[in-house]
């Protein structure tokens, strides 16, 4: 078999041993057990914290039962996202989030590889997972994922064509797709069949099975016969936009995927009740997109603004169909000072405006 090697690459990682966390309900402040998390009354879950906490955290008791994983992790572009935030009128820069390794494709690999061993674990025996990168490691992570999910395990590579993006090619051609990596835990994986409208309708010879074989159909006549087809199978090429700032779902953050992505991904790879998990879920595409298609969801990230903006938005959403009172979802972060101090400050609760900074 075919195997990617690094420097010190380890099959578990030194960090993953032995964390002990405790997570609170950051509304009540009360210590939640675990049996609480999984209880009839399900609450779908947002965790304020470093994914790879998270994941070991949920082994204890979701292994075996996520339905569907999206993840849209850095890319291991060497960028580090910028924003631009404005509240009370005055304006500050932060960061969103950081993309930069130097030149440690090797640690950038294995922090990718511990959280995968994770994510297969938690994968129920029907579940898919989607890994969305880019050309900057992609066909890296692809024989990583063969190594750990095995190479009959491989489904699909989604190319999201995003053609509204500018993108300077000077000795290469524009760079204007992402690939979306598929794969799934068992042979037995929720597929369901997506179809989309065709330009224009176009004339099919109608096609019959004749003793086990397909023919052509015919007429009384001996005419062939056709049918007006209006729609295709949908394939791996996704002619999708990026979003952008006019749009009403922009957040602001500077690498949100657009909702129709994530509707297509979410459609195929589960079924209405089915737990979807994000666990980079920077402004919470994927956990609003899971709520909009009645699927239960699990999202994390490591942001404060990403866990400010996913929170704003699924409040924003919920706000019209149950008691507003009522928080749809519960926060769980392992508190450090740091986070302690934040919230105290009423973070949460401010009127922040986000804008991405170039
Ligand atoms: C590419 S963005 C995700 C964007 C998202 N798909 C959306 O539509 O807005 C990657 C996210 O991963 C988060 N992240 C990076 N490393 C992480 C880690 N170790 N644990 C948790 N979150 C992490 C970043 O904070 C960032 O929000």
């Amino acid at each position: 078999m075919v195997k990617l090697s690094w420097e010190n690459k380890a099959n578990i990682s030194e960090n993953i041993k032995d964390l002990k966390i405790r997570y609170f309900n950051y509304f009540k402040p009360v210590d939640v057990g675990i049996g609480d998390l999984k209880g009839n009354n399900w609450k779908n879950l947002l965790f304020w914290g470093e994914n790879l906490n998270v994941l070991h955290y949920l082994t204890n008791n979701f292994s075996g039962k996520i339905d569907l994983i999206y993840v849209d992790p850095p890319f291991f572009s060497g960028t580090d996202y910028r924003i631009k935030i404005e509240e009370d009128g005055n304006q500050y820069d932060s960061i969103a989030y950081f993309d930069h390794w130097g030149k440690d494709l090797d640690s950038y690999l294995q922090m990718l590889r511990d959280r995968i061993v994770l994510f297969r674990e938690l994968l129920s025996i029907n579940g898919l997972l989607f890994i969305h990168l880019d050309w900057h490691a992609s066909h890296y992570v692809r024989v990583l994922l063969d190594e750990i999910f095995g190479a009959n395990r491989f489904v699909n590579s989604i190319v999201w064509y995003y053609y509204n993006k500018y993108s300077a090619g000077k000795k290469s051609l524009p760079r204007a797709h992402d690939d979306i990596l598929v794969y799934s835990k068992s042979a037995n994986y929720t597929f369901n069949e997506l179809r989309i409208r065709r330009k224009k309708p176009i004339k099919q010879l109608k096609r019959v099975m004749v003793d086990g074989v397909l023919k052509n159909a015919k007429d009384e006549k001996g005419h062939v016969i056709y049918r007006v087809v209006k729609d295709k199978k949908m394939d791996d090429v996704w002619k999708i936009p990026c979003m952008q700032p006019a749009s009403k779902e922009w957040t602001g953050f500077p690498t949100q995927k657009h909702h129709d992505l994530l509707e297509r991904i979410i459609k195929i790879g589960s079924n209405e009740g089915d737990l979807v998990a994000d666990f980079f879920c920077g402004s919470g595409t994927t956990l609003l997109v899971a709520d909009k298609l009645n699927r239960r969801w699990i999202g994390s990230d490591i942001s404060e603004y990403s866990i400010y903006l996913t929170r704003k938005r699924l409040l924003n959403y919920r706000k019209n169909i149950i008691d507003p009172k009522i928080e749809p979802f519960e926060i769980y972060a392992h508190f450090d000072e740091q986070k302690k101090n934040l919230i105290s400050s009423g973070f949460f609760e401010k009127d922040l405006k986000i804008k991405r900074k170039k």
